[in-house]
């Protein structure tokens, strides 16, 4: 049966290495997976990435191409592997944009629900992973040798806005969420995360 996973967090929370590790664990049981990102995941949607990581523009233009982005990958990518019955792991998906565009740049969260229904429909994660913990935490973790995009560059009272944008949209939709203390040593978040989806049945 299909299964539609993401991992959700602010920048430098950790998820990428625990992403990593559920796509080769779910590999070697013999699952079809396909491991995605967002905005990214198709040529199209990684173009429109390119623009949004790297380019200025105002809230509402972000906000549409990410939205765009993610139509983009929903039609190529997403609704056509979970019809095969794969899993899908996405780096990123629709949680992030009520976090970084919503809660984080303060644009509209009414016209973020109106274009998540015009995008993706009924469509939702059937799990997803919120990587939580403190910003100062998080910027850390993040390489001093990288170099910060448009979202890396911001400063800590933006992250604390993300933070609790992710967690405004796990209340409101609860069982959807595994929240993941993030901020604990890796083995310790990788427990975590295969407790959470033991408790489903999953693994
Ligand atoms: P990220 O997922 O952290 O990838 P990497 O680890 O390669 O840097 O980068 C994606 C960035 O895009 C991240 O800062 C969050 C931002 N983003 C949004 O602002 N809105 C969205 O809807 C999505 C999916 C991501």
């Amino acid at each position: 049966m299909s299964r539609f996973i993401s991992f959700e967090g602010i920048d430098g929370a950790g998820k990428t290495s625990h992403l990593d590790a559920l796509e080769s664990q779910l590999r070697q049981a013999g699952h079809d997976v396909v491991r995605t990102r967002e905005p990214g995941g198709t040529p199209l949607a990684e173009k429109l990435r390119e623009s949004v990581l790297h380019d200025a523009m105002d809230a509402l233009t972000e906000s549409l191409l990410v939205f765009a982005a993610r139509r983009d990958h929903l039609v190529q990518v997403i609704e056509p592997a979970l019809a095969r019955g794969a899993w899908v792991l996405s780096d990123r998906f629709t949680d992030a944009t009520f976090a970084y565009q919503g809660a984080g740049r303060g644009f509209d969260l009414s016209v973020l629900s109106t274009l998540e229904k015009w995008v993706q429909g009924q469509r939702q994660p059937d799990l997803t992973f919120l990587f939580d913990l403190p910003p100062e935490v998080a910027a850390a973790r993040l390489s001093a040798a990288r170099q910060p995009d448009r979202f890396e560059a911001q400063d800590t009272a933006f992250f604390e806005r993300v933070r609790a944008g992710y967690q405004a949209r796990l209340r409101a939709d609860a069982q959807r969420f595994a929240l993941i203390d993030a901020s604990a040593n890796q083995a310790e978040v990788a427990r975590q995360v295969d407790a959470a989806l033991q408790s489903r049945g999953w693994l």
